[in-house]
């Protein structure tokens, strides 16, 4: 997604701006381009590719004076990536300069509008209409073209905003896409997001929707559309630099995988109370638990995952109905919600569009509502009713796994808690499940620190064309987020199967020297499982297969064995999954593939 930057203060602006984009440039983009008050005008460069070219054109900022300004990296919505439909744009006398991350969705009617007042447009992008709206309303006051501006746009949107007339000053506002504001020791700043600002500040404000920010040397304010001020609080983010940045590792992947032990361990603790499940934030009388007669889980990719390995367990364990949505399909299918169904939306970044989407259609319908959400302040976590963070820190990378980690122990926590009150865990499971939940973080460990041999055997498929992964019940979840983990850095073909499912017509797909990851953590389904690997194995399959311990039976028909230590069988995919991401990891490394920023993709998908 895009990324926004904008400072004022009393050093020269374009190195902060250029500095605060190379932060954010993890969200994924294509080109970049900043705009600075030199004292006169209003400066603005720009340029298509990564942001080195912007910071050669202009040498690291040095030809771009001044201490005021707004920066941008764009990935592309509306209008190709190049030169011109960068950001930031401009009305004609270029006094007037925004910077946009999100979707106009009503800009051509806007767009048609100002042409027929004889305004014209350089670029085909949906922003440059806000810069000549803002020109269109502006009679001197800001805030008040602002306001006009934002009652005429459909969509979602963070802005930053330069008027060369109020150089003292840098505007912003949000709607459904992020956007913070930090008090710095040499000056303010807005950005998308925290990495881009921890440098120079940890105290944030989270704007809020149609809130406006208006930022001066050494104060920032906030207003509402109606021009009348607003009290905010500044949150302290103790995330420390190192947090945001790679602290070592060769990519943020890998150092969030390492990080999962203490993802985990953060997630549960606090939520560990004289071996009980204390889980405050549901904010959920034991009755109000009872009350729920139905779950549903909607979220995106992993997250998505996350629930689909949700279903067995609150299902298993405290035999409560569970529906897991993908949000696309959930947002537009005109869902049929049960009055006492708990709808809960997985999301790393809190600003999934489909998740944000899907988490007001379920509040349309009256549910309650609660967001399992790793970006604190992030939209979903403001707007569900109820919010449980998973305490995962920055996760950069675009490929999920500490906060996946997460995510998934903040499910055990919660099935664990449901079942618990619905007199579904006696005493000795509970006690059991708790002493579980503590020994994964040093599974984890142990998992992640024995990498070598597989390292050596990722190595032999970085010219595979096609890997599937197989299983069943949790299995098939986990087999899911493997699949998911190998092609979206990686690039090479994968799916996962329901192992059942492979004589239904998948098992056509198998051939000679073809990989069939098999994962096999459910005890009474490993003899299933066993015979689709070897329907697999007779077709010419090399079998790599992840299994408990205590399954030595498997090395008669597998070729690769990966075990994990033993677990409760609602936990394992915790374990399962990490020598599927190191798996991922050293086949992407091997092909060169730019492992934290895949091409494609982008860390939070906050359009549609
Ligand atoms: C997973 O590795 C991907 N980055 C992607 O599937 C991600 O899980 C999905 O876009 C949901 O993002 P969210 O958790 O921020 O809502």
């Amino acid at each position: 997604m895009c990324g926004i930057v904008g400072f004022i203060g009393k050093k020269p602006a374009a190195p902060v701006l250029l500095d605060g984009l190379s932060k954010l440039e993890y969200r994924g983009y294509d080109s970049s381009g900043i705009a600075v008050y030199d004292g006169s005008t209003i400066q603005v460069k720009k340029a298509k590719g990564r942001l080195k070219v912007l910071s050669e054109l202009t040498h690291d900022g040095a030809t771009m004076p001044g201490t005021v300004g707004i920066g941008h990296t764009r990935w592309a919505t509306h209008g190709e990536p190049s030169d011109v439909n960068a950001h930031p744009h401009y009305n004609k006398a270029g006094t007037i300069a925004v910077v946009h991350n999100g979707i106009i969705e009503n800009y051509l009617k806007i767009k048609k509008r100002l042409q027929a007042k004889g305004y014209e447009f350089l670029s085909e992008t949906d922003t440059e209409v806000v810069a000549h709206l803002l020109d269109y309303y502006y009679k001197g006051e800001p805030l008040e073209a602002i306001s006009q501006v934002l009652y005429r746009l459909d969509g979602s949107y963070a802005f930053g905003i330069l008027f060369a007339d109020h150089p003292d000053k840098v505007y912003a506002v949000r709607k459904d896409s992020p956007l913070i504001a930090g008090i710095g020791r040499d000056g303010n700043l807005i950005a998308s997001d925290v990495p881009a600002v921890l440098k120079y500040t940890r105290d944030i404000y989270f704007i809020g929707n149609g809130e406006i920010a208006e930022l001066s040397l050494d104060a920032i304010a906030f207003y509402n559309t109606d021009g009348e001020s607003i009290e905010k609080e500044a949150k302290h983010i103790d995330w420390d630099e190192n947090a945001a940045e790679k602290g070592g590792y060769e990519h943020f992947m890998l150092k969030e995988m390492y990080e999962q032990p203490k993802t985990v361990r953060d997630t549960i603790s606090p939520r560990l109370k004289d071996n009980d499940i204390v889980i405050e934030e549901l904010g959920m009388t034991d009755e109000e638990i009872r009350a729920i007669d139905r779950i549903r889980v909607v979220a995106c990719g992993s997250a998505y995952h996350v629930g689909v390995s949700a279903k067995y367990i609150f299902e298993g364990m405290a035999r409560l109905p569970m529906e897991v949505d993908t949000a696309s399909e959930f947002r537009y299918r005109n869902p049929i919600l049960g009055e006492k169904e708990l709808v809960i939306i997985i999301s790393q970044s809190g600003e999934t569009a489909d998740s944000l989407a899907a988490l007001r259609e379920a509040k349309e319908h009256g549910n309650l509502t609660l967001g399992i959400v790793n970006v604190v302040g992030s939209s979903i976590a403001r707007e569900a009713d109820r919010v449980m963070y998973t305490w995962a820190g920055p996760e950069i990378a675009v490929a999920t796994t500490k906060a996946y980690s997460a995510q998934l122990v903040a499910m055990y926590l919660l099935a664990i808690k449901f079942a618990r009150v619905n007199g579904r865990l006696s005493d000795g499971q509970l006690k059991e499940y708790i002493t579980d939940l503590k020994k994964l973080p040093e599974q984890i460990e142990m998992l992640l620190n024995n990498d070598e041999r597989l390292q050596k055997f990722a190595n032999r498929y970085v010219a595979a064309k096609d890997v599937f992964f197989i299983g069943r019940g949790i299995d098939y979840a986990i087999s899911m987020e493997a699949s998911l983990k190998l092609k979206e850095i990686s690039y090479i073909h994968s799916d996962a199967y329901a192992a059942g499912e492979l004589k239904h017509g998948t098992i056509s797909l198998i051939e000679e020297g073809r990989l069939v990851g098999a994962i096999l953590t459910q005890k009474d389904l490993y003899k299933k499982t066993m015979s689709n690997i070897v329907e697999c194995s007779t077709r010419g399959a090399f079998i790599l297969a992840v299994t408990n311990e205590e399954n030595t039976e498997i090395e008669k028909i597998a070729d690769y064995v990966i075990y994990i230590p033993q677990t409760n069988p609602y936990f394992t995919n915790s374990l399962a999954i990490i020598p599927m991401q190191l798996f991922a990891y050293y086949v992407a490394v091997g092909k060169g593939c730019d492992v934290d920023k895949p091409r494609n993709l982008a860390k939070s998908v906050t359009v549609e």
